[in-house]
C-alpha cells in the first residue's frame, strides 16, 4: 500500500468511526473545515491536557490564560499582521483555478527531488550490491544538472519572497514552465498578495460597526496581557503564559485534510526572558519540545527539527519540528526567539509602558520572548496517522484474519477500557455494569454486549482502546476478569479488585511525563 492509500484510508476510517467529519456535509461541505466527532473530541481534549500539563503544571514558572477571540484592531497592526500576512496568489486564466504562488514552484522543487531519487533508484538496481549512492550522486552529470538548477530556483524563490519580488515570483514560475494542474495550461494571471485575516463587524450598523479580525494566532493575546499577568501573578523573570484557543487563517491551498485548515486552534506559550538569556532558552525549548513529541513514542526517527535559515526581520532564531506524515516531513510546531518586537511594537502602538523591573539587575527593559507555537489538529493529525495501521494476523488455527488497529498511546486513547460481558444472559451483564459503574469514575469506558467477543474486540481495536474487560462464567464465581491488551491481543487473568490498579498503570499520563526531560 502506497502512502497516498494508507491516508485515504485513514481519512475514510476517521469519519467511520466518529473522529472527525467534513464540516456541513448536508450541505455539500465547506472547504477545509472539519467537525470533530464523538470519539475525535476526546482525542483532541487529551492531547490538549497532555500538552497543557506538561507546560503549565510541569513547569512552575509558566501559568495559563484563556483570551478572547476577538480583540482591538490595533493589535493587528501592531503585530504586522495587517500589513504583512499575506501570501502570494496566482490564478490560472483557463482553469479559474487559484494557487499559492510560492506553493507552485515548492512542488516543482519536490519534482526535481523526486527526479533525482529516480535516477539513484535506476543506478542502484543497474550496480546491484557494489552500488555507492554518494559516489553516484557526487558525479552523475544529471543529477548535477538536476541538482544546480533545482537549487538555483530555490535561491531565486527565497530571494524574491523576501523581497517582495512579485514579477520575479511570476518569472519563476514562467521559467520552469509550471503548468495548471487542471487546465494543463501556462496562461497565469500576475502574481498578487492576499491577506490571510477573516474581517468581521463588530457593534451594530447604526452604531457605525468597525471592523474587526478573528485572530490568526494565540500569541497576541497572551502579548497584550503580559503586564495584566506579571503584576497579579507577582511573576518574575523568566516566566511563561500558555494558552490553547482557536485560530482563523483564510488559507487558499488548504489541503491533506485537517493538516492545513482555516479554523484551527493552537497551543501557544511565550516565554519572556532577560535580553540575552534568549538564545539559551531558544535551546531548552528546542529540547524540552522535541521530549514532549518523542515521549509519545512513535519513534525518534520520525521527528526532526527544520532550522530557519532565512529569519523574520524580528527574529534571531526559528526551528520547526517537523514529523514524517504520509504525505511526507512536515512542520507541526515551531519554536521562535521573537526578540521584544511584540511587546515593543505595543509598547509604541497602546502608547502604554511595557517594561519588566528586574530587581536582580536594578534595570528596566521591554523582555525578549521565546515561543512555542503547536497546531492541536496537526497533533490529532500526527497521532492519527502514526497509529493508523491495517494488521495481518494468524488465528490459533493457522487460518489468516486482519484487524485495524489504531495504536494510540493509552493515555490519549479516547476511550480507556471497554467492558464486554461474554454473553447476554446469566448475570454477566449485571456484573459487566457494576465493573463499569465504578471504572467510569475514573476513565472513558464503553459497554458492549452485542455481537461475538471477536467482533467487540475488532470494533475496540479500531477505536484504539488500550483496554478490554471480559466478564465470563468464571467471573460470576471467583470475581476475576480476562484482561485484554489491544497492541499483543494478550490476555490475563486478574481479580475484579486489581482493575483500578492496573488501568492507572496502564493508562496514566505520568508515564509520558516522566519521559519528559527537563
Ligand atoms: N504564533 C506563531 C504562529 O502562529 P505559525 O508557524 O504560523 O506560528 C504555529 O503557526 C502552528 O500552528 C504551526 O506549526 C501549525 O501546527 C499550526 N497551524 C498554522 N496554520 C495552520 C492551519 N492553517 N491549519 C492547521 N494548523 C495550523
Amino acid at each position: 500500500m502506497t502512502q497516498e492509500e494508507l491516508f485515504k484510508k485513514l481519512i475514510a476510517h476517521s469519519k467511520e468511526y466518529g473522529f472527525i467529519f467534513p464540516s456541513s456535509e448536508i450541505y455539500d461541505g465547506l472547504s477545509a473545515v472539519y467537525d470533530y466527532g464523538q470519539l475525535g473530541v476526546e482525542l483532541k481534549n487529551n492531547i490538549k491536557k497532555y500538552w497543557w500539563d506538561a507546560m503549565v503544571r510541569l513547569n512552575d514558572n509558566i501559568v495559563g490564560i484563556d483570551s478572547a477571540i476577538f480583540m482591538h484592531p490595533r493589535i493587528w497592526e501592531a503585530s504586522g499582521h495587517v500589513g504583512a500576512f499575506n501570501d502570494p496568489l496566482i490564478d490560472n486564466k483557463d482553469s479559474k483555478k487559484r494557487y499559492r504562488a510560492d506553493v507552485l514552484i515548492e512542488e516543482w522543487l519536490a519534482k526535481q527531488d523526486e527526479k533525482i531519487e529516480k535516477e539513484i533508484a535506476k543506478a542502484r538496481k543497474r550496480f546491484g550490491e557494489k552500488f555507492d549512492r554518494q559516489q553516484f550522486v557526487e558525479t552523475s552529470p544529471r543529477i548535477k544538472e538536476i541538482s544546480e538548477r533545482r537549487h538555483a530556483v530555490n535561491d531565486r524563490m527565497v530571494k524574491a519572497l523576501t523581497e517582495n519580488n512579485l514579477d520575479e515570483v511570476k518569472k519563476i514560475i514562467e521559467d520552469c514552465e509550471i503548468v495548471c494542474p487542471i487546465s494543463g495550461t501556462k496562461n497565469w494571471t500576475e502574481v498578487r498578495q492576499f491577506n490571510l485575516m477573516f474581517e468581521t463587524k463588530i457593534g451594530s450598523v447604526s452604531e457605525g460597526a468597525n471592523t474587526i479580525y478573528l485572530r490568526p494566532e494565540t500569541a497576541q493575546g497572551i502579548f497584550v496581557n503580559f503586564l495584566n499577568v506579571q503584576k497579579s501573578g507577582r511573576m518574575k523573570i523568566p516566566f511563561g503564559i500558555a494558552q490553547i484557543g482557536k485560530a482563523f487563517r483564510n488559507e487558499i491551498v488548504a489541503r491533506q485534510f485537517i493538516f492545513r485548515m482555516r479554523e484551527f486552534e493552537q497551543m501557544e506559550m511565550q516565554f519572556f526572558v532577560r535580553p540575552g538569556d534568549e538564545l539559551k532558552w531558544f535551546e531548552y525549548w528546542k529540547a524540552f519540545r522535541m521530549s514532549w513529541h518523542r515521549a509519545l513514542g512513535f519513534g525518534d526517527d520520525m521527528y526532526r527539527f527544520h532550522d530557519h535559515e532565512k529569519l523574520a526581520h524580528y527574529a534571531n532564531a526559528a526551528t520547526d519540528v517537523e514529523f514524517r506524515f504520509p504525505f511526507g516531513f512536515k512542520e507541526v510546531e515551531g519554536i521562535h526567539s521573537r526578540t521584544d518586537f511584540d511587546l515593543g511594537n505595543h509598547q509604541k502602538f497602546s502608547g502604554r509602558k511595557i517594561q519588566y523591573f528586574d530587581t536582580e539587575t536594578g534595570e528596566s527593559y521591554v523582555p525578549y520572548v521565546v515561543e512555542t507555537s503547536i497546531g492541536v489538529d496537526r497533533m490529532v493529525l500526527q497521532v492519527l496517522s502514526a497509529a493508523f495501521k491495517e494488521e495481518e494476523l494468524t488465528k490459533e488455527d493457522g487460518s489468516k484474519d486482519e484487524r485495524v488497529v489504531l495504536s494510540f498511546p493509552a493515555a490519549l486513547a479516547p476511550v480507556k477500557v471497554a467492558v464486554l460481558p461474554l454473553v447476554k444472559k446469566d448475570g454477566l451483564p449485571e456484573i459487566g455494569r457494576e465493573i463499569l459503574n465504578e471504572l467510569k469514575l475514573d476513565y472513558a469506558c464503553q459497554y458492549d454486549e452485542k455481537d461475538s467477543i471477536g467482533k467487540r474486540y475488532r470494533r475496540q481495536d479500531a477505536i484504539g482502546t488500550p483496554l478490554c474487560v471480559t466478564v465470563d462464567h468464571q467471573t460470576a464465581e471467583d470475581r476475576t476478569v480476562t484482561v485484554r491488551y489491544r497492541d499483543t491481543m494478550a490476555q490475563e487473568r486478574v481479580a475484579i479488585s486489581e482493575l483500578p490498579a492496573l488501568i492507572e498503570r496502564e493508562v496514566s499520563m505520568k508515564q509520558l511525563f516522566k519521559k519528559i526531560t527537563r
